[in-house]
Order: structure tokens, then C-alpha cells, then sequence
């Protein structure tokens, strides 16, 4: 752990370090409560955003470097998958599950794991400037993560779709995936 302090306090600014560690510690609470380990979903949440400091060329650098698919609408998306690169490359993450969770925080995909919604949640609750909001939805997430999860999704593209902003086509992958199949009662 004290590496990847050493790495967020280097390379984060200070807003971002708080934000990382607000969504792990909400990530830890919702993890308590879904039977998933504690340590693993707070090492995710406050690795998350380990990229979203970067410039927009070091991130383009990245993508080139490591090949993977563009994102010429919405650099700012690339920060999630450069992250889980930098979480494994630099900081020796070897939990798949850990990986993923930051690299699908911002648009998730199809069949996600309780540790991958956990930290797409708790991110989205992070960004909430109200106390009573913030409550609300950790409160329903410890309770119920799936339907939390669906409607943080929901809002998600709700949001975007009101600021005419670029849609990525991974969260539309991601909530046609959770509509055809079922998954967002209570169920799944
Ligand atoms: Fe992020
Ligand atoms: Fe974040």
C-alpha cells in the first residue's frame, strides 16, 4: 500500500487524491454489506482514477503504446483504461478483478462483477455535492447493489444525453446488455 500512496500522492492532485479516497471508503462499506472483501474493493476505489491526472498526450501516448481502442470523442474516458495499466504495470495490481473494476468505472460493460459495480457506484455517490443524497444512495446500495447499480447507469446516460454530450458507445453496450437480460431486478 505505501507504493501506491507514494504513486497517488506523486501524481494525483489534492481534489483527486479526496475524491479517490471518498470512493474507496464508500466502496469498502458497500463491499461490507455485499459480502465482498473489504480490502480488495477499497484498494480499487482509491486506485480508480490513478490516471485522471494525466495530460491528454500522455493518455493518447498510452493508447498508442498499448494499443487499445480510441476514444477521439471522449479523451477524457481513456484516463479509466490507462489506469488499470498503470495499476498493474507500475504498481504490481494483480487482481484481475481490481484491474476491470477501474477500467469499466466510467462506462461498466456487459456481466459485471460485485467488485466492478461496487466502484462504478461509489464514484458516481462521490460526485454528489448532498449530504442527504449521499446517504440515500449508500444506503441503497448496501441494501440492494443491483438496483442502485441500474439506476446509477440510468442516470448516467440520462445525465449525458440532457448536456448533448458525445454518448460512448461502450455504455450503451453496457446498458443494453443489463435490458436483454434482465438483470437489473433483484434477482440477478
Ligand atoms: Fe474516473
Ligand atoms: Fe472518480
Amino acid at each position: 500500500m505505501k507504493k501506491i500512496l507514494i504513486y497517488l500522492f506523486s501524481n494525483l492532485t489534492y481534489t483527486r487524491l479526496l475524491h479517490s479516497i471518498q470512493v474507496a471508503n464508500f466502496a469498502e462499506i458497500i463491499a461490507y454489506n455485499n459480502n465482498v472483501d473489504t480490502s480488495k474493493a477499497y484498494l480499487a476505489g482509491i486506485l480508480h482514477d490513478c490516471a485522471k491526472c494525466m495530460s491528454n498526450s500522455q493518455l493518447i501516448n498510452f493508447q498508442k503504446t498499448y494499443k487499445f481502442k480510441k476514444f477521439n470523442k471522449c479523451t477524457n474516458l481513456l484516463h479509466s483504461f490507462v489506469g488499470s495499466i498503470i495499476a498493474k504495470d507500475k504498481l504490481e495490481i494483480q487482481d484481475q478483478d481490481v484491474l476491470n473494476s477501474i477500467k469499466y468505472h466510467t462506462q461498466g460493460r456487459k456481466n459485471m462483477s460485485v467488485c466492478e459495480k461496487i466502484i462504478f457506484v461509489s464514484d458516481y455517490i462521490a460526485h454528489k455535492q448532498n449530504k442527504g443524497e449521499i446517504i440515500k444512495l449508500l444506503t441503497s446500495a448496501t441494501h440492494n447493489l443491483n438496483i442502485t447499480f441500474f439506476n446509477v447507469l440510468m442516470n448516467k446516460i440520462q445525465y449525458i444525453l440532457k448536456k448533448h454530450i458525445y454518448l460512448f458507445p461502450q455504455i450503451v453496450d453496457t446498458w443494453n446488455w443489463y435490458i436483454e437480460n434482465n438483470k437489473y431486478n433483484k434477482n440477478c
